[in-house]
């Protein structure tokens, strides 16, 4: 049904249509800010329990378009399982965040990845079925990935870092080894987001939540080159599947993102200027944001603003509606309610 008028709205505008509103969903929409996920999370034994648990991970995506009616439900995942699939030991303590074991880059296997990821790909279907069962048809199913830098950093640092002190030593110190490393991310990532419009993702996103920590040599080789292979290969084996590029922090090398990658649709965080980019960007790909997640938190007359100035400075071009990053933990879901409305109102 590409190119039809019932095409599902996000998927007109990553085709840079005109949809009657602005499409809309909210990066880490489902997760602790929902009673009902802290509800599924408290009788699973763990965050990764509960991810490859098909029917969990399918009820988590379902959680936030049921209350919400977003346009994209991005399936419950994290983008760990790939370090995890390739042998590294991965765990999320609470309260802590991620934590992976030690990293033997020669002991790497990629070969059974689509094996170990497979209840990833049964959440996919059952996902596409749930919004198909429940009405949800203007609603599109969205797959991810973490683009390699990201990835890799967890690798290396073997959680969360301030610094990037280690992964940045090994990426300039040893350019071989490390290079070897992330040609296994790109590999591994392109089979991944593969195998995951084969199940059934109808949008991919790229989270290269990491990029602005790099120099604009580092921004080149390590978040523009790997990406821009990642997209060629998926593209390959699916050339209609839209692809949003997200380099959360990428500044002015925005621009040299969007010509170099071969992205469909860019996603913004929040601190880029919404006039430039629908002046630099928006005139060459889709654009996706730019809400910064602590103005939903706060809700009130500032969140009603600073969605509207959004709105408004995008509405030249096609504009899929998100945050600049992931919703806060402990942002109300009546803050959500109302943003939703506010960006239903807005006259497309
Ligand atoms: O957007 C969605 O609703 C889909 C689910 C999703 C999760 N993680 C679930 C999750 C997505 C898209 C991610 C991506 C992800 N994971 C990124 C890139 C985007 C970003 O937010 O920067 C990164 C860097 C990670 C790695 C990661 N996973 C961290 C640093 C943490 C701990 C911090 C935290 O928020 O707890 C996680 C755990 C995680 N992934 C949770 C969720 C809902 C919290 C788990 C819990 O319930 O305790």
């Amino acid at each position: 049904m590409a190119g039809s008028v019932h095409e599902k709205p996000i998927l007109q505008t990553l085709r840079g249509r005109k949809t009657e509103s602005i499409p809309f969903w909210l990066m880490r929409q489902a997760g602790r800010y929902l009673p009902e996920y802290r509800a599924v999370r408290a009788s699973k034994n763990g965050f990764l329990d509960m991810a490859f648990d098909p029917s969990s991970a399918a009820e988590i995506t379902m959680q936030p378009v049921r209350r919400f009616r977003m346009d994209g439900a991005i399936i419950f995942s994290d983008i760990l399982v790939i370090p995890w699939a390739l042998g590294q030991n991965l765990e999320f303590l609470e309260g802590e965040g991620p934590r992976l074991g030690e990293l033997n880059p020669g002991k790497l296997e990629m070969r059974d990845l689509e094996e170990k990821l497979s209840p990833v790909f049964e959440a996919l279907s059952r996902t596409r079925d749930c919004l198909a069962a429940e009405g949800y048809d203007r609603t599109a199913l969205i797959g991810f990935a973490g683009a390699p830098w990201t990835v890799v950093t967890y690798m290396v640092e073997g959680g969360g870092s301030k610094d990037f002190a280690k992964v940045k030593t090994m990426a300039y110190a040893q350019p071989e080894n490390f290079a070897r490393l992330m040609d296994i991310l790109v590999e591994s990532t392109a089979m991944y987001l593969i195998a995951q419009v084969r199940a059934g993702a109808e949008i991919l996103q790229i989270f290269d939540t990491w990029a602005g920590a790099l120099d604009p040599h580092g921004f080149q080789h390590q978040v523009i080159e790997p990406t821009r292979k990642i997209v060629e290969r998926v593209k390959a084996a699916h050339p209609d599947i839209p692809i949003i590029g997200f380099p959360r922090g990428a500044a002015m090398h925005y621009p040299a993102y969007v010509a170099q990658t071969g992205v469909d649709a860019v996603g913004l965080d929040g601190l880029v200027c919404t006039k430039w980019a629908a002046a630099h960007l928006q005139t060459k790909c889709p654009v996706q944001g730019n809400l910064d997640p602590m103005r939903l938190l706060a809700g009130g007359e500032g969140l009603e603003k600073a969605a509207r100035k959004i709105l408004r400075d995008f509405s030249g071009g096609a504009h899929i509606f998100n945050l600049g990053h992931g919703i806060h933990k402990d942002t109300p879901p009546a803050h959500v309610e109302r943003l939703a409305e506010i960006i239903r109102e807005f006259p497309a």
